[in-house]
């Protein structure tokens, strides 16, 4: 599975509206985040403002790696393996996604197209199904 150019180009205007409106973004995420998934809570410091760029950085590599998963493979594997370290579980990443989307809709709502919507699932699908793969491989891939 692979993303289209045009899918590309929505995620690049998307990651810039994301960008300006950054502390609402990062906000909501954490605050929806800690709802779904209470036991991810500890895995962050306190100080969640200040995992604004953190958070741009995590939306900007999927949005940078994903037009060609294969190439950057080296790269989003060292990825997935800090997020070992970090205390990452499998299953955390679907949680992660799920706000992602509920967060995006609520920041932009209106704004936020179908084809918008459309184009973060299937990236963030893609790259955490590479991530999950390569750094928990005797796990099987739920998603
Ligand atoms: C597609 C999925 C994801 C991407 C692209 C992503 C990307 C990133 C990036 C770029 C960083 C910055 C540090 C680094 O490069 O090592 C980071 C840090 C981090 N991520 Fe993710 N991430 C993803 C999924 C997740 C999930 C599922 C969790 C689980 C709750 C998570 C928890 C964390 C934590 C705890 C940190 C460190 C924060 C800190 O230093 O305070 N990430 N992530």
């Amino acid at each position: 599975m692979s993303m289209t150019s045009a899918e590309i180009e929505t995620l690049r205007a998307s990651l810039r509206r994301c960008i300006r409106r950054k502390i609402e973004v990062t906000d909501i995420f954490y605050d929806t985040l800690f709802e779904i998934a209470p036991e991810t809570r500890p895995l962050f410091g306190s100080d969640i403002v200040g995992q604004t760029e953190k958070t741009m950085l995590a939306l900007g590599a999927i949005v940078s790696q994903i037009h060609d998963i294969d190439a950057f493979g080296p790269l989003v594997s060292d990825l997935a393996r800090r997020h070992i370290d970090y205390g990452v579980k499998a299953e955390h990443y679907e949680h992660v996604g799920a706000a992602l989307l509920k967060t995006l809709n609520a920041v932009f709502g209106e704004e936020f197209s179908p084809e918008e919507d459309a184009a973060w699932r299937a990236a963030y699908d893609l790259m955490a199904a590479v991530m999950i793969a390569s750094a928990y491989p005797r796990q099987p891939v739920s998603a």
